[in-house]
């Protein structure tokens, strides 16, 4: 098979999802399989350039990784024209500033969610890369998990009926940092870098409803700093500027309504880290990151309330498992190769940076519903900017 090379300038890869997701599991991923299979045969191998601050750990993941070429000078990658995308996963607030010089140098450009820490940001950055004519892309990893691709499934099939709600359970414990090493970084809980569960998780919900049930026309959110003090990865506390938890309902075009509670606060007492349930008046679903479960109108039990009487129904025996019928790859590596695919042979691709500002504007308008204690319209944001 001929090889294709196609470069890559990889910012912020020694982060958690840098290093993880994206050059683990997605490029390396993807090398180590031969390449992407592209129409007329041939196969696009990634090349990365690894870019950071710290020559250090760039020098330690490159090694680790065999992966020949690493630099601290991202001025001198973008000038570099055989590298012809730019990936960003570095700290939010850091995005904008290198996403414009990228596309300021002509690269293509992919990177993480949030695009940008504030609406005007993002559209700026979306309307910069469609005036400069280079493709553009952000990160939209839940859609591509099999719980959510088997949901898309019963949807797309018409089992529903007429949806009517969808209830999102995101979240897990996140430790203070004290007794147990926190599992989240602690700018996640500074608002000053970004930080925050509202802008974080938003954006997600955005683009999980939007591509599943139809955009958000309306949002009320209610967030909280449930734990005020944590500990920093040098053993030091600090105090938490940023909301920990987000309760959120949204109306969507079509009347759905929908509502997600996130949090890094709460035990989890459920199958999966995250949980959406849809009820319709045909049927019924329950999808997490992995699996999905229906009940049809006709397995629907009759619950009646009766609090002096044991519970007489198993009222999770009526769902039967949606199979596989395929298999899943890793999400972010999956969203990597259709973007790669779009880059050299103008495949669809519709997440691009203008979706990536949808998901900015909810998170802004969640927050400012927060602040403000009411229900905020959100206006559309057409795909193709003026
Ligand atoms: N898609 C998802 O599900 C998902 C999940 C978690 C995080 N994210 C996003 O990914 C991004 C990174 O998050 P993370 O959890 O990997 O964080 P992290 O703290 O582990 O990594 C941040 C990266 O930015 C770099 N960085 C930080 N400060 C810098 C500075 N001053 N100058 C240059 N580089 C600097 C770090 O070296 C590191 O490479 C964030 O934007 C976050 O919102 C997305």
């Amino acid at each position: 098979m001929i090889q294709r090379r196609i470069g890559i300038i990889m910012n912020g890869v020694t982060g958690r999802m840098g290093t993880n997701q994206h050059l683990i599991r997605s490029i390396m991923a993807i090398r180590q399989q031969g390449g992407v299979a592209l129409p007329n045969g041939e196969a696009l191998i990634p090349d990365p350039i690894l870019v950071g601050r710290n020559e250090h750990k760039l020098r330690a993941l490159a090694e680790a990784h065999k992966i020949e070429r690493w630099s601290t000078d991202l001025a001198a990658c973008l000038a570099n024209p055989n590298d012809s995308i730019y990936f960003d996963a570095q700290s939010t607030t850091l995005r904008a500033e290198n996403v414009k010089a990228a596309i300021q140098a002509g690269k293509h450009i992919y990177c993480e969610k949030p695009i940008a820490t504030n609406t005007s940001t993002a559209l700026e950055l979306a309307h910069l890369a469609q005036q400069a004519g280079v493709k553009h892309g952000v990160v939209q990893d839940k859609l591509f998990l099999p719980g959510l691709q088997k949901l898309k499934r019963v949807i797309d099939s018409g089992f529903f009926g007429r949806i009517l709600s969808v209830r999102g359970e995101f979240g897990y414990w996140v430790f203070e940092g004290d007794w147990q090493e926190a599992q989240r970084p602690s700018w996640n809980y500074r608002k000053e870098e970004g930080g925050g569960i509202i802008v974080d998780m938003l954006c997600h919900w955005e683009y999980v409803l939007h591509n599943l049930f139809g955009p958000v026309k309306a949002v009320s959110c209610l967030g909280a700093t449930h734990i005020p003090e944590r500990i920093d990865e040098q053993g030091n506390p600090y105090a938490c500027t940023a909301d920990d938890a987000a309760y959120s309902t949204f109306e969507l075009e079509g009347g759905i309504i929908a509502h997600f509670n996130s949090s890094w606060c709460v035990r989890v007492y459920r199958d999966e880290l995250l949980t959406i349930q849809v009820d319709g008046t045909h049927g019924s679903a329950r999808a997490g990151l992995r699996e999905c479960k229906v009940q049809s109108r006709v397995n629907t039990p009759k619950a009646i309330w009766n609090p002096d009487i044991p519970n007489p129904i198993d009222f999770y025996a009526s769902w039967m498992d949606v199979p596989d019928n395929t298999t899943f790859e890793n999400g972010f590596k999956a969203q990597w190769e259709l973007f790669l695919k779009h880059v050299v042979c103008d495949t669809p691709f519709p997440w691009t940076l203008v979706a990536g500002a949808r998901g900015v504007q909810l998170a802004e308008l969640g927050l400012r519903s927060w602040q403000e204690r009411r229900w905020l319209d959100v206006p559309a944001i057409p795909t193709e900017l003026e």
